[in-house]
């Protein structure tokens, strides 16, 4: 029988993108959707792609009821914890895409958040990513889905660091990232007029998801990894393009760096190695992942200089957060990691 699911916080961005992968799941009976704005409405007011494919209407958070198999936690940050807390005891697998348990550490969480309303349970939570973490996710009830401009850092570095071809000092990673990754609400910084045709720095060191970063590298090095992080915000609705700067640390042979690929993303399906000169698209860019839960990941060595620049695209929406979400549901259920989200997105687009 199919897992009876219920999503919090299905109105914005990240809860409408679960909701379209977890109709189409042949594992997953969404239950209940909730939204204090638009509670009584229908679920395709919001999210016409949907239309045809759901009945649900929105429910105020107040009336979701605890006789489900899974919960998704689609809300901000600093809201998720009290939703945690609300259904850890209950039994029931909460997968939570905020950013409220990603980080194992309450002074870490303090420095960039705000005080931990609940950190004796920071020690239940597993870090969401499937390619670093599978086997503590399969046996975890509480799972802490990444953050998008994280997931697209983490992925291309882990197996560099783990292999030590990289110095773990003075990384630099420079990402542009599409606008739903701020969410649904509205800022008038963000309104259309200010963005179309902008290339936005909005926050060039200290951004939140640093914190992530550095603590699931340090964990893979056994020691302190530093990562600078720079986002710019783009005109482009979905998608992230991170590239990351990193030293060698000694004289590499491209052959290093696809063995080091290879080996670490043995068994992990979404990630994929793009790096041919004959192709149309020579490296990772968003477009082709767009509507995929797919992490393209390429690099090119620069000997010269010593430096080895990688490349890495995924969904923000996908990969990046919904699709990862139903990632981790699989591997929480037993489930193969794949279903529900084997497809490719579209060419052209
Ligand atoms: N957007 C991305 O690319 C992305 C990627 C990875 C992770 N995330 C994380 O995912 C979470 C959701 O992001 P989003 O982009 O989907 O945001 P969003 O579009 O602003 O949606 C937020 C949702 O949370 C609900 N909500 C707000 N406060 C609430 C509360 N106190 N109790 C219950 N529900 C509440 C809102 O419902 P109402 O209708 O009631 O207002 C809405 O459904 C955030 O923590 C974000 O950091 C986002």
């Amino acid at each position: 029988m199919a897992k009876k699911v219920a999503i919090i916080g299905a109105s914005g961005y990240t809860g409408g993108e679960l909701l379209r992968w977890a109709l189409m799941h042949s594992e997953m009976d969404v239950s209940q959707i909730t939204s204090e704005r638009f509670a009584g409405q229908a679920a395709t007011k919001l999210n016409p792609n949907l239309r045809g494919f759901t009945q649900l209407a929105f429910t105020p958070v107040k009336e979701l009821k605890n006789d489900v198999d899974a919960i998704f936690i689609c809300t901000p940050h600093k809201t998720g914890a009290q939703y945690v807390k609300q259904f850890f005891e209950t039994g029931v697998k909460i997968v939570d895409l905020s950013a409220d348990f990603r980080l194992h550490n309450k002074d870490t969480y303090a420095k960039y958040y705000q005080e931990h309303p609940h950190p004796d349970l920071l020690q239940h939570a597993v870090y969401g990513l499937p390619e670093l973490h599978r086997e503590e996710i399969k046996k975890a009830k509480l799972v802490a889905c990444p953050g998008c401009l994280a997931t697209s850092i983490i992925l291309p570095l882990a197996p560099l660091v783990k292999a030590k071809l990289i110095s773990v000092e003075g990384i630099i990673a420079d990402s542009k990232i599409g606008s739903s990754a701020g969410g649904a609400g509205f800022d008038i910084s963000t309104h259309h007029p200010e963005r179309q045709g902008g290339v936005r720095s909005y926050k060039p060191h200290g951004h939140r998801h640093t914190a992530e970063i550095e603590q699931e590298l340090s964990a893979i090095n056994g020691a302190p990894v530093s990562v600078g992080m720079t986002p710019h915000g783009i005109e482009m609705v979905r998608g992230i393009m991170s590239t990351v700067h990193v030293r060698q640390t000694g004289k590499l042979a491209d052959i290093d760096l696809w063995k080091a690929y290879r080996s670490f993303f043995t068994g992990s399906p979404f990630v994929r190695l793009v790096k041919d000169q004959q192709t149309l698209y020579r490296y990772p860019e968003p477009k082709p992942v767009v509507g995929t839960n797919f992490a393209d990941i390429g690099w090119e060595l620069d000997q010269e200089k010593g430096r080895i620049i990688i490349m890495s695209a995924i969904d923000n929406l996908v990969k990046g957060s919904g699709g990862q979400a139903i990632q981790n549901f699989n591997l929480m259920n037993g489930f193969d990691e794949k279903m529900g989200l084997w497809q490719p997105g579209f060419h052209p687009l």
